[in-house]
């Protein structure tokens, strides 16, 4: 095996985090939505999205199903499979916070430890995770990729919730039922959490 990572050292940018962050007159960070295929990831990371956006903030959104056809094309849904699919995505999340970038990810991201291991690799306060919380029978009943009914019938295997585990956080930043609340409802109580906690103005 060819030698790598003893000949591989690292480069400082030029132009530091901090530094973008001051010109963007916002901080960096990742909003980690995780939860049930079905429970409003993606809807509630878009729409967070595009009201920072309008707000003028530098963002951008990593979202499964779209990261799966490109970067992670060759990862299926095995456990480790799913491990290896948000280090990749921990990792491209990081770079979007080394850049200055507000970054929301949509990813079910069902293992605790797989979250924890993203967020070793942020800075304090840099990783914020959001349970997008709602009940198996509500996800199966919205069905929007009519995913759930393939997998009770067993032409999707290992799938989330049904044959495949999905461990809730244990203790995320943020709990968002959508069951109870609206998307507008859902993006202020992140953004308040961001202006709290200085992420924003
Ligand atoms: S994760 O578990 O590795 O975090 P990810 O968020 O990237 O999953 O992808 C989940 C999306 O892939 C689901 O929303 C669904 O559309 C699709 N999908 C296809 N097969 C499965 C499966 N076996 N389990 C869960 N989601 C699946």
């Amino acid at each position: 095996m060819v030698e790598k990572k003893s000949n591989i050292l690292w480069h400082e940018a030029t132009v530091q985090k901090e530094q973008r962050q001051k010109s963007n007159a916002h901080k960096s960070c990742v909003i980690w939505f995780t939860g049930l295929s079905g429970a409003g990831k993606s809807t509630l990371a878009n729409a967070l999205d595009l009201t920072l956006f309008d707000f003028g903030m530098k963002t951008y959104v990593l979202d499964g199903d779209n990261i799966r056809h490109g970067l992670n094309k060759d990862l299926c849904f095995s456990n480790e499979d799913r491990k290896e699919n948000i280090r990749r995505i921990g990792e491209v999340a990081k770079l979007f916070v080394g850049a200055g970038t507000i970054v929301s990810t949509a990813f079910i991201s069902p293992f605790q430890e797989d979250r924890n291991s993203v967020r070793e690799i942020l800075e304090v306060g840099e990783f914020i995770e959001v349970f997008v919380k709602c009940g198996l029978d509500e996800c199966e009943r919205r069905d929007v990729k009519g995913f759930y009914k393939k997998a009770r019938s067993g032409t999707i295997p290992s799938f989330t919730g049904i044959s495949s585990p999905y461990e809730e956080p244990e203790r995320p930043e943020l709990v968002i039922d959508t069951e109870q609340k609206t998307i507008e409802e859902s993006v202020q109580k992140v953004l308040s959490y961001l202006r709290v906690n200085g992420i924003i103005h």
